[in-house]
């Protein structure tokens, strides 16, 4: 690395003004954006961890709805909640949300923890979301890094993804913390999260309406190599379309793989969510439900073992021969 890996003070404060200008002209309407509420930033947080925004955000507001305040959720029946994360997918999520009301509930009378720190002690809250509920509920100038972030603040600061070795999380954290612009940090987190989503895409970025655009290593990068290769005119699109940068690590499917475990488990949560409440299902009539072909003599210990990693997980109950969600 023959530069080091750190923004340039010169023009540190007209990039962020440049990103925190096109931030509000381009920024997507999202309900949690116009909230400071801890809660709802919680409730955003966690469903938007693994699940796409457009899923999100209809599933976001019938939650609040049916469950409008930390204690509600606190004192919700945990099956109550598994049925509103229906759609969402990995409902661990649903029943750690929970966890987290119940505690906060339980342990501070519903006062939100305000530091990355404590926040980060909540079961299903790590580094990132964390740092997201500090800045976007407590407005607190804190980086953090998602896969967007990541994305764009290695290309920008360090070099496109195609150029290996891949940059260390330490290394794009501290990175990242050097670029928040003091008293600004919930603009500039929201701002660099959507230009990866709208701009700094994974397979096709499009350079020329970046604000970083200026300030990026792998823009210049791209457009060195082009150059040698073409007569580029200035304002053309870079990357060249038919060279676009490689993914990175793929990352986890929303619907899972038919056949997987991931797919059995929801398919179990599935089978009782659609059944009226409080009622249980024999195990013995869950293997055909889960697949036509169950033979008892073969899988009944794979499905003891699913079924065991569920009960672990406080998504069912599992008694008496039978299953049911959690009350
Ligand atoms: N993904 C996670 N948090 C987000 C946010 N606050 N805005 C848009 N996408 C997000």
């Amino acid at each position: 690395m023959t530069q080091p890996l750190t923004p340039n003070s010169s023009t540190l404060p007209a990039m962020q003004q440049a990103v925190l200008a096109w931030f509000r002209q381009h920024a997507r309407d999202l309900p949690w954006r116009t909230t400071r509420d801890p809660y709802h930033i919680l409730v955003a947080e966690m469903m938007l961890q693994q699940t796409q925004v457009e899923r999100v955000v209809p599933k976001y507001h019938a939650f609040l709805e049916a469950l409008p305040t930390l204690s509600h959720l606190a004192e919700a029946a945990t099956a109550d909640v598994i049925r509103l994360w229906a759609g969402l997918g990995y409902n661990r999520r649903a029943v750690n949300l929970q966890r987290i009301a119940r505690l906060i509930v339980s342990s501070s009378g519903g006062e939100f923890p305000r530091s990355v720190a404590a926040l980060q002690q909540l079961p299903g809250i790590g580094a990132y979301t964390a740092g997201a509920i500090a800045c976007f509920a407590f407005e607190q100038d804190v980086a953090f890094l998602d896969t967007n972030i990541r994305r764009v603040i290695r290309r920008a600061w360090v070099a496109p993804e195609d150029m290996p070795p891949p940059t260390p999380d330490r290394v794009l954290q501290q990175l990242g913390a050097e670029l928040v612009p003091a008293g600004q940090g919930w603009h500039w987190n929201q701002a660099i999260m959507e230009l990866g989503a709208l701009l700094c895409t994974a397979r096709a970025p499009t350079c020329w309406q970046c604000p970083l655009q200026p300030h990026c290593r792998s823009y210049a990068q791209w457009r060195t190599r082009d150059e040698q290769l073409f007569a580029a005119p200035d304002g053309m699109a870079y990357p060249r379309a038919d060279q676009p940068p490689r993914r990175r690590a793929a990352e986890r499917p929303e619907t899972p793989f038919v056949g997987s475990n991931r797919y059995y488990r929801g398919r179990v949560v599935s089978l009782l969510r659609a059944l009226p409440p409080d009622t249980h299902l024999p195990i013995t009539q869950l293997g055909v439900q889960l697949k036509p072909t169950f033979a008892a003599d073969t899988e009944q210990a794979w499905l003891e073992r699913l079924l065991h990693g569920l009960h672990r997980d406080g998504l069912i109950v599992v008694a008496d021969g039978a299953v049911r969600l959690p009350r």
